[in-house]
């Protein structure tokens, strides 16, 4: 170990925390320190002092436990503040004079504490640390151990910053400016709208009170149970105590909503709540809950541990969707869906987010991860579980093999030197916040998926259903998984995933003929540089006798039959490199091989190219045999590699490069033409929108680009006539060649559109014309608030990738950079530079780096040296490749 960082590392991570509070400049130091990929040292006004903190300091003292909460709450939507009370039943296990607990941006008017039948103690002290986010209250004799009751007034600010308890904003029926007061605590913000234990293992009941005004719309996470009068035009909105749970899953929402029915999924009243008028939109959010609340109690063998379910569309949220236990908020378009008009994978995307958040009622509500560095297994399994409650409810949507593309964005960052293990060390809330990214969601659901198809799916599942009720209402570490895993397969599942799960980086796995066997071994799959870990790789593969499953660790040699093939199924969380005589015969198969493994053949083919292991020409000649092919996913990963091509190719190779394209989707486009067919299924309609837009986008067709026109004036005279899929993709197109006055057109329809998806596309296709103009238009835009915060970190993504106009983007969000991350909900940052590994053009790619380096964004340095390192992959294809495409066109 040479690192000089080796002193201070210890077991634990080094932690910004401090240092960031007191807003000092650090340095990030890359490099491998027993498994902790980088080290952050942040500099203090004295260079030669170094303060470093670890979990231990953002942990509470445990000598005061809560138990339950008794909460009440009182918003003011026109003065966007909020007064609080509470009493919380707490049990002090350890004489103390000194109570600790979280509290952030907060006044404490007064703290007392009594025994259950005692009189009252006033707090002598009560000490706000901010940097900490944390009260210290002192009384004046210690406690001694027993129960207390400690009662805690308070007031704050509903804020704009889409975390703690927020307001958010629409326009109501008249055109005027209406608030919801709505709550996101995950990770540590529920200290921002309670002074509370603020950590996911101090779990408690909580009995929430809303005091609101009279006719207004009140939820949390327990059904009302009385509503009586509080003064003039107020009502206090009683809810039951919820179960014990933490604090990060507590919820209250008040406004004008409107509310559906309640449906009954298999006993539990199920809701949508929306902003006024927009229940005409819930139909499908009903259907897809009430099947997965049904999926998921079978599932796991558990009845929902709730009492109801309300789903609620909040006008402004960072995320997609949060699952607070009986109480899950969604962005609108997570949530709201008009089914004749949306397209399939729009749908998808609002089944999924559903299926995602129910899933988690029991797999991280029911039970949760001790601390914050054990995520994964919340994230993971409810991206596992989402996956397979949507295959359940749509069949003909194939999302396992939809799920390849995320694992394949997972193994994207996974072969960076810059990636980091799936369960990793966290101190901070910063730390926290960071640890919600595609390493945690998508590489950990697919080795879960891996591991699935590796030990059985009803073996998976009674596992899971032991686990879940050996740990109801407690906490977990990941090895309390592997050990009900274990249990129910008889497998060495914790010695399996331990490198899958605390090592980053992946495998690939090399195949060579020896003989009339296969040999196979394994080799760190990196873009950049070597890495040096090895796997327990689980192996699916069919042999000469049929389907076989071997532990790859060590080189293994199997039999081959006329089918043979490695990662059979495609489940695999690693690549499969073939020699060149074995990959022209498997290559040869293409069209016989299950869509998931021919997936895995290109995808595995195109990273290589990435890695400079592969010359771009044979991606070229290997996806040339595709024409035929009628899945859309394996249409997609092909395509992806080819605009990637489109994107380095010099310009003079471009054209043959496009007129491949068109020859390639030529036939299928040409057969499905722009009107579905009676009885079409899901998958054909999404497949047409996929290939005319590739023929009139990366095809450059100008007859596609002038049909788009037509089909898109007749969308927008008499949207219910034209299918949805081929509505989007006509917009796409024209938008990817339109004008400044399109541009105009698209915003005007965006404010006037009458769904979620149809706002999203219309922001979207504003963003994809190629005219400065409309591009600077747009982050002005960003600016003066024309853009919801929630949206305005993927409208900075789309500019900053655009093909044309992505250059004098980053120019320009450069020069306002302050101004720009300020109008976006912090939490969600990073995601701005999400696309900006496209920016390959060498003095863009180095300005960016440059600028980055000088101004690092705080708590994701990580995603930003990521980020970085894609930027890296693609400066260096563009050198290899830019030129070479031609051999194959
Ligand atoms: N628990 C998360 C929401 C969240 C994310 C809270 C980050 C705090 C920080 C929720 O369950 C979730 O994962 N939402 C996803 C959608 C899901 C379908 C992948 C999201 O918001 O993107
Ligand atoms: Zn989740």
């Amino acid at each position: 170990m040479s690192s000089p960082l080796h002193r201070w590392h210890g077991s634990t991570y080094l932690s910004a925390g401090w240092a960031a509070a007191l807003s000092l400049r650090g340095t990030t130091l890359p490099g491998d320190v027993e498994g902790v990929a980088a080290v952050t040292i942040w500099r203090l006004s004295d260079p030669q002092e170094l303060r470093v903190t670890t979990e231990a300091d953002y942990r509470l003292p445990r000598n005061v436990i809560p138990r339950h909460y008794q909460l009440t709450l009182e918003p003011d939507l026109a003065d966007f503040t909020f007064v609080g009370n509470e009493v919380v039943s707490v049990e002090v296990v350890e004489a103390t004079a000194i109570v600790v607990l979280n509290a952030a941006d907060l006044e404490v008017d007064s703290a007392t504490i009594r025994t259950p039948r005692g009189r009252g103690t006033l707090a002598t002290g009560i000490d706000r640390d901010e940097p900490a986010e944390r009260l210290t209250l002192t009384f004046p004799e210690p406690l001694l151990p027993g129960d207390y009751e400690l009662q805690l007034s308070f007031r704050g600010m509903l804020n704009d910053q889409l975390r703690g308890f927020y307001r958010s904003t629409y326009k109501d029926e008249a055109g005027n400016d209406a608030i919801i007061a709505t709550t996101q605590f995950e990770a540590t913000d529920a200290r921002r709208a309670l002074p509370c234990w603020d950590e996911p293992d101090l779990k408690a009941t909580f009995g929430v009170t809303l005091i609101v005004p009279d006719g207004y719309a009140a939820v949390s996470n327990g059904p009302e149970t009385s509503r009586t009068g509080a003064g003039p035009g107020k009502v206090a909105v009683t809810f039951a105590d919820t179960m014990v749970m933490s604090t990060y899953l507590v919820a209250f929402i008040v406004g004008e909503l409107d509310a559906t029915e309640a449906v009954d999924a298999g006993g539990v009243p199920l809701r949508v709540l929306t902003p006024p008028g927009k229940t005409h939109l819930a139909d499908f959010a009903l259907e897809a809950g009430a099947h997965a609340l049904v999926y998921f109690a079978d599932y796991y063998g558990i009845p929902y541990p709730g009492d109801k379910v309300d789903m609620i569309a909040i006008p402004d949220f960072a995320w997609g969707a949060m699952e607070n236990l009986g109480a899950i908020t969604y962005r609108e378009s997570a949530l709201l869906v008009d089914p004749a008009t949306a397209t399939r994978t729009e749908l998808e995307r609002v089944a999924a987010v559903i299926a995602h958040e129910l899933a988690h009622m029991w797999f991280g509500d029911l039970v949760t991860m001790k601390w914050w560095n054990g995520i994964w297994l919340n994230e993971a399994f409810a991206t596992f579980m989402e996956m397979k409650c949507t295959e359940a409810f749509r069949p003909d949507w194939k999302i396992f093999l939809g799920a390849a593309a995320d694992r394949g964005a997972a193994m994207e960052i996974d072969a960076l030197a810059t990636t980091r293990p799936v369960e990793f060390p966290v101190a901070s809330p910063e730390e926290a916040n960071a640890m919600f990214d595609t390493l945690t969601y998508e590489k950990g659901s697919s080795v879960l998926r891996m591991l699935e198809q590796y030990i059985g799916e009803e073996t998976f599942r009674r596992g899971i259903g032991s686990y879940l009720a050996a740990h109801a209402y407690g906490n977990t570490v990941t090895d309390d998984l592997w050990d009900a895993l274990e249990q129910a397969s008889g497998e060495p599942v914790g010695e399996i995933m331990h490198g899958w799960i605390y090592q980053g980086g992946f495998p690939q796995v090399r195949v060579e003929a020896e003989g009339d066997q296969w040999a196979l071994r394994q080799e760190q799959f990196r873009y950049l540089g070597e890495g040096h870990g090895t796997w327990k790789v689980p192996v699916l593969y069919n042999g000469a006798g049929g389907p076989g499953r071997v532990v790859v660790d060590q080189a293994v040699t199997i039999s081959p039959g006329d089918d043979a093939l490695v990662n059979a199924g495609g489940s695999g969380f690693y690549r499969v490199r073939y020699s060149p005589a074995l990959l022209e015969a498997v290559a040869d198969r293409l069209g016989e091989l299950e869509p998931e493994e021919c997936y895995s053949v290109v995808s595995d083919t195109w990273a290589n190219v990435l890695a400079g292991e592969v010359p771009a020409p044979e991606f070229i000649e290997l996806v040339g045999g595709l024409s035929e092919e009628t899945e859309p996913s394996v249409w997609r990963v092909a395509l992806t590699g080819l605009a990637e091509l489109d994107r380095v190719a010099s310009s003079d190779v471009q054209p043959a490069l496009q007129g491949f394209v068109r020859d390639l989707v030529g036939p299928q486009a040409d057969r499905l033409g722009w009107t579905p067919q009676p009885g079409e299924d899901d998958l054909t309609r999404e497949l047409r929108g996929l290939l005319l837009r590739a023929r009139g986008g990366l095809g450059d067709d100008q007859d596609t680009v002038a049909e788009a026109r037509g089909v898109l004036e007749q969308a927008l005279e008499s949207p219910d006539a034209v299918d949805g899929e081929v509505a989007s993709a006509a917009l796409a197109i024209v938008a990817s060649n339109g004008s400044v006055d399109d541009f105009a057109r698209f915003l005007e329809l965006r404010d006037t559109a009458g769904t979620p998806q149809d706002q999203v596309r219309y922001l979207r296709a504003a963003a994809a014309v190629p005219e400065q103009e409309t591009a600077a238009r747009l982050v002005d835009m960003m600016l003066a608030g024309d853009v919801r915060s929630q949206d305005a970190f993927w409208l900075a993504a789309l500019l900053l990738g655009h093909k044309d106009t992505g250059a004098a983007s980053w120019q320009r969000i450069k020069g306002q950079w302050d101004e720009v991350l300020a109008v976006m909900p912090k939490q969600n940052l990073r995601r701005m530079f999400d696309l900006i590994q496209y920016r390959s053009e060498p003095e863009v790619a180095a300005d960016i780096k440059a600028w980055l380096d000088e101004h690092p964004v705080a708590g994701f340095e990580r995603h930003l040296a990521q980020q970085m390192e894609r930027l890296d992959v693609r400066v260096a294809l563009r050198e290899r490749e830019s030129d070479r495409i031609e051999q194959a066109l």
